[in-house]
């Protein structure tokens, strides 16, 4: 079972993500994880994704999506979870195409829908641990000892994306360029929308309803 887990920023991709590897064993391809560690690794690509993603604009298709073929040919059969890609029709349209040669298929695209209030919310309060990844909130997920990962005791930090004024432009950036993807998908008939509002483990139940 491979699937598209598509919304806005802070609709708890990441979160939910991490459950079905946890749980289901599925393998997740975040894009924005990727492109963190190539910043981290100070890569050609890191230098070059760096500026868009400090200012809150998407990567420019051309180099998303070659990253993303590199991915998916070196999967091995395992089921996946696209985290954050496709994030425009041409996004979109080149998946397809390296699905095709891939002989890959997209079983369903999983909507996690969440009102602007409660995202802004959650990118407010969000923290990730500059070690191993994982995400905390100030307010309903706090790490056992302040700034400390409860995984690998690193430091937990606030996302540079996630300052309020670039919050909202990649909210903006999310209306533009993300949100028509949903008719995208919908003509393509595997669209399935589920509230991401509530409690981690009941929208992780909703999920897994349609997996
Ligand atoms: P990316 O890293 O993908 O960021 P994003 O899409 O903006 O999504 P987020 O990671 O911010 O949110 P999320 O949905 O994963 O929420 P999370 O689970 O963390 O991309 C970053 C940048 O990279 C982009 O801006 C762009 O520049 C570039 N990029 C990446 N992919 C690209 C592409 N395809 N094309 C072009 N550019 C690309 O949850 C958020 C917070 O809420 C956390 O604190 C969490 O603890 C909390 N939370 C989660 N669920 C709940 C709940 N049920 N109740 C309460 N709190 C919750
Ligand atoms: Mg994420």
């Amino acid at each position: 079972m491979n699937i598209i887990l598509f919304g806005a920023p802070g609709a708890g991709k990441g979160t939910q993500s991490a459950l079905l590897v946890e749980r289901k064993g599925m393998k997740q391809i975040s894009t924005g994880d990727i492109f963190r560690e190539h910043i981290r690794q100070e890569t050609r690509l890191g230098v070059e994704a760096k500026s868009f993603m400090d200012a809150g604009n998407l990567v420019p298709d051309e180099i998303v999506v070659g990253m993303v073929e590199d991915v998916l040919k070196d999967l091995g059969g395992q089921s996946f979870i696209l985290d954050g890609f496709p994030r425009t029709v041409p996004q979109a349209e080149s998946l397809e195409v390296m699905l095709q040669s891939n002989s890959l298929k997209i079983d369903k695209a999983l909507f996690l829908e969440v009102p602007r209030d409660v995202l802004i919310a959650r990118l407010a309060g969000r923290r990730v641990c500059t070690g191993c990844g994982a995400t905390y909130h100030t307010l309903v997920k706090k790490p056992a000892m302040a700034g400390i990962c409860d995984l690998c005791g690193a430091n937990v930090e606030q996302r540079k994306d996630d300052k309020e004024d670039v919050v909202l432009t990649r909210l903006e950036a999310y209306e533009t360029s993300t949100a028509p993807l949903k008719a995208y998908f919908t003509k393509k008939g595997r669209f399935v929308t589920v509230s991401g509002v509530g409690e981690t483990e009941d929208i992780y139940k909703r999920l897994i309803a349609h997996i």
